[in-house]
């Protein structure tokens, strides 16, 4: 059967602010792992939650009340559906991958983590899976143990097997990282883990928009993600937890609808998933992820993954030929995320001269100092691809790049 030919002038279409110029040259937006940009029908989503629903939910008993209720409760099981939860009870509704880690350490930790025991995450992991172990080894006398990385940018399997002991409490791991692209083979990193009895959180706020994720399939006991990379609002993001484990936490946060009976004595919780959901949420956002979830689902996430890779291919290919540029993460398995170095130029140079071109990447430390610690460097430039993302764009790049090496020659 032949395979339709990916529709990327339609996809391109749906996404307005793709038309735009910069600097007066056509934009070329290399910045979707730090943001995503937004189909029409997700803008059209919020448009319409303010302008026909907007009222508080869970609350009020009036018309408005009751149809953002239902349109949230809807996002909430297009979410659960998305990531293959057993049920949306399981899927809590947080301000993005920070918060839901954040939610794990405190909560998790007050409950399971205490003096000499250890927490064992990656060389590769972003700031927001490192920062709130590190808080919770500080307060409960934990200890942060890290699994080491090749050259190439994959995790040392070896080194994990060696580094689970009694102690670890928990495995928290990047499933695809945002500096390098690695994905990590985390289904058996997770079944490592479970054979000695340690739950593990995946922090995938690199993998969602990319690569295919079922929670039940990989038997992560966490699973915590972003709205705003997935082409949805910012603000919006998401915790899966396993019922045996969210039941037995205590709350993050006190506050409305994460109750079920407050008195000045004793306060009783709200069923799972509200009794982590304190005070008023995102609800326009929320609402908006829903339909950012229906939109890839239309465009397909194993077409658009197989498409990624294939400028993936494409732009390996064109950096790797530009002398004096060299590609930080060189993993088996990668997403359409390219970091690199060029000899004699600063990152922040690299990034400022591809702007006046029109070209949008990231260049810094990309909250992974300890990850740029162990490459040697202070920062690197990053260009990393989404669906929308074309072959000419690649070129577009590799020509700034060449006249950013002019610039500095
Ligand atoms: N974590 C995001 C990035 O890698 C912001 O750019």
């Amino acid at each position: 059967m032949k395979t339709q030919p990916f529709p990327i002038e339609q996809i391109r279409q749906d996404f307005p602010i793709l038309r735009q110029s910069v600097h007066g040259r056509p934009l070329v937006y290399l910045d979707s792992a730090a943001t995503s940009q937004k189909p029409r029908a997700v803008i059209d989503t919020l448009v319409r939650y303010y302008e026909e629903e907007n009222a508080n939910i869970h609350r009020g008993i009036h018309t408005l009340s009751e149809l953002a209720t239902a349109d949230y409760e809807a996002a909430r099981r297009k979410i659960a559906a998305f990531i293959h939860a057993p049920d949306p009870r399981n899927v809590i509704f947080v301000k993005g991958t920070t918060e839901a880690i954040n939610l794990v350490a405190t909560s998790y930790g007050r409950a399971f983590v205490g003096d000499g025991d250890e927490i064992l995450i990656s060389a590769m992991e972003h700031h927001s899976n490192i920062v709130p172990w590190q808080l919770l080894c500080e307060q409960v006398g934990a200890k942060l143990r890290v699994i080491p990385i090749t050259d190439d940018g994959e995790l040392v399997i070896e080194e994990y097997q060696r580094l689970l002991n009694p102690r670890t409490k928990m495995v928290a791991l990047v499933h695809v990282s945002n500096v390098l692209g690695t994905v990590n083979p985390v289904k058996q990193m997770i079944e490592m883990a479970h054979a000695e009895g340690i739950p593990v959180l995946l922090d995938g706020a690199q993998a969602v928009p990319h690569v295919r994720v079922d929670v039940q399939d990989l038997d992560c006991d966490f699973y915590a993600f972003s709205g705003h990379k997935l082409f949805g609002p910012t603000g919006t993001g998401i915790l899966f937890g396993k019922e045996k484990w969210l039941d037995s936490m205590p709350p993050y946060q006190g506050g409305g609808d994460m109750i079920s009976t407050v008195t000045f004595e004793k306060t009783t919780y709200n069923a799972l998933p509200y009794k982590f959901e304190a005070g008023t949420p995102n609800i326009a956002g929320n609402i908006g992820l829903g339909a950012a979830i229906d939109y890839v689902e239309g465009v397909g996430l194993e077409a658009a993954g197989a498409y990624e890779h294939d400028l993936l291919v494409c732009a390996t290919e064109a950096l790797q030929a530009i002398p004096g540029l060299r590609i930080i993460g060189n993993a088996k398995e990668k997403t359409g995320v390219i970091s690199f170095v060029l000899d004699g130029i600063h990152a922040h140079d690299v990034g400022t001269i591809l702007d006046t071109h029109g070209v949008a990447i990231r260049a810094g430390h990309h909250c992974a100092m300890p990850l740029m610690a162990r490459y040697g460097l202070a920062a690197t430039a990053r260009a990393s691809f989404a669906f929308y993302n074309t072959r000419d764009e690649i070129a577009v790049l590799v020509k700034a790049i060449d006249e950013a090496k002019e610039v500095f020659s």
